[in-house]
């Protein structure tokens, strides 16, 4: 497996780019699979969620052309079956994505488990409830879900927890059910409300966009002519570049993003010290040349503080000023990089959903271990700031959610280079 080597103490500064979003892409894909006319979506970010995302609708007989600016064209004419393996889907749960739009068109879907992961168990049980409300006759054997409807049809759904996927395969099931779907305590986030906007611009009858209350008019068919569909910039690849400036007392201006998605982040790094200046699609950070004040933050879901940068800000924490307390309340267990980092020198005290941080001069290099995508960005971000050389070892998961992570840091000047294994 490749590893990262990161030299730390040196201070980010410079402009970079930021890729479409990843947990826009992802749902947006497979919501293309409602389309009777080809569809194109633009601004994919280069990740290894998306080839395999790729590889699952390509197995399904789904033409797929993707072009040298990662636009990809997508003609659902010629699909086949309406499987998602376990081979794919174990390495991917948003594969489970591909549940809700299979039903809604085709009226049958074989879609393995995701199963859980390190950050929690990850269920999928208000996915399947709120099909089986809409009329789908939904089996559960041998690791698989087996639905079958023959029309999905509108219904009231009342979310028992806001679930960011399960909005998201209960919204796109609906565009085609026959009557109307209001789904209440929906998720917010913006990968959400860029679905929404997605469908509607295929012909859905979506409204509540970007509220916890969506109402669907179901339609008979889905398609539209010509459509290019860009995918919305990735709040949290912008706020982990930002994250990183700060750690390093650094001055970065980070363009092709979308500043109005990240208040919550953009508010807490102001109150670490940083001088916060924005435009229509920049940001740019200035810590001059200070270390950052410890910051507490609750995580839980949009607009608040996003579970997605909880662990960025423990590795800011672990070298800022000061004591704070990090809460996460969105999954069981998001604290992996914690003992990571406490090999490193940080001094962080777990008490079940609480990290509390005091904040150390520095930290030393040390081998360390990713276990989630975004851990291991946190690792590479106390790499940073680390004495000597830090090498993360199993950053496959970062190659799932950061585009040129080691070309995008190197860019603002860190000492960062990938061996491969
Ligand atoms: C999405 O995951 C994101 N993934 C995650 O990003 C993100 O951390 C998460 O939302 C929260 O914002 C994608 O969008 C592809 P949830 P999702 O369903 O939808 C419970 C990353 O780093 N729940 O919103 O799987 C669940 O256990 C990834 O990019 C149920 O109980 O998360 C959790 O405690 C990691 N039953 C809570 O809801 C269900 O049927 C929120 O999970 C579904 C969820």
């Amino acid at each position: 497996m490749d590893k990262l080597i990161i030299t730390g103490g040196k201070q980010l500064s410079g402009e970079l780019r930021i890729s479409g979003a990843k947990n826009s892409a992802l749902p947006i894909l497979a919501g293309a699979l409602l389309s009777e006319t080809p569809v194109t979506i633009g601004n994919i970010p280069h990740l290894h969620d998306i080839t395999t995302t790729m590889e699952l609708l390509g197995r399904m007989g789904v033409q797929l052309i993707i072009d040298e600016k990662m636009n990809i064209e997508i003609d659902t004419s010629t699909i086949k079956n309406f499987e998602a393996p376990y081979e794919l889907v174990r390495t991917m749960r948003a594969s489970i994505l591909v549940l809700g739009p299979l039903l809604a068109r085709f009226g049958s879907a074989h879609v393995s488990l995701p199963g859980g992961c390190a950050i929690g168990t990850r269920p999928v049980d208000i996915h399947l409830d709120g099909l089986a409300k809409m009329g789908a006759d939904i089996k559960v054997e041998g690791g698989y879900i087996l639905a079958q409807a023959k029309r999905l049809k509108g219904a009231n759904l009342v979310m028992e927890k806001i679930t960011v996927t399960g909005t998201e395969n209960l919204l796109m099931a609906a565009t085609l059910a026959k009557g109307k779907t209001v789904i209440e305590n929906a998720a917010k986030e913006p990968e959400v409300s860029d679905l929404a906007h997605f469908l509607n611009k295929m012909g859905a009858k979506i409204t509540g966009i970007g509220t916890d209350i969506l109402e669907i008019d179901g339609v008979d068919q889905l398609g539209a002519k010509d459509l290019h569909y860009n995918i919305l910039p990735d709040r949290i690849e912008t706020g982990t570049y930002l994250v990183a400036a700060a750690m390093t007392g650094g001055n970065i201006t980070v363009k092709n993003t979308r500043p109005s998605i990240l208040d919550a982040v953009l508010e807490k790094l102001k109150e670490a010290g940083a001088e916060i200046s924005t435009g229509d699609d920049w940001i740019k950070l200035d810590m001059k040349g200070k270390k950052p004040q410890a910051v507490s933050v609750r995580t839980a879901p949009y607009p608040a503080f996003p579970t997605d940068m909880q662990a960025q800000f423990t590795a800011m924490n672990a070298i800022a000023e000061g004591v704070a307390v990090i809460t996460e309340t969105v999954f069981e267990n998001r604290f992996m990089h914690v003992q990571e980092m406490q090999r490193m020198g940080a001094d962080i005290q777990l008490e079940s959903h609480n990290a509390i941080c005091k904040g150390v001069e520095k930290l030393a290099a040390a081998p360390v271990m990713a276990t989630d995508l975004r851990a291991s960005a946190s690792l590479v971000l106390a790499g940073l700031v680390a004495e000597g050389d830090t090498m993360v070892d199993r950053i496959y998961h970062i190659d799932r959610g950061y585009d040129h992570i080691e070309e995008k840091l190197a860019q603002l000047g860190a000492k960062i280079r990938r061996i491969p294994n």
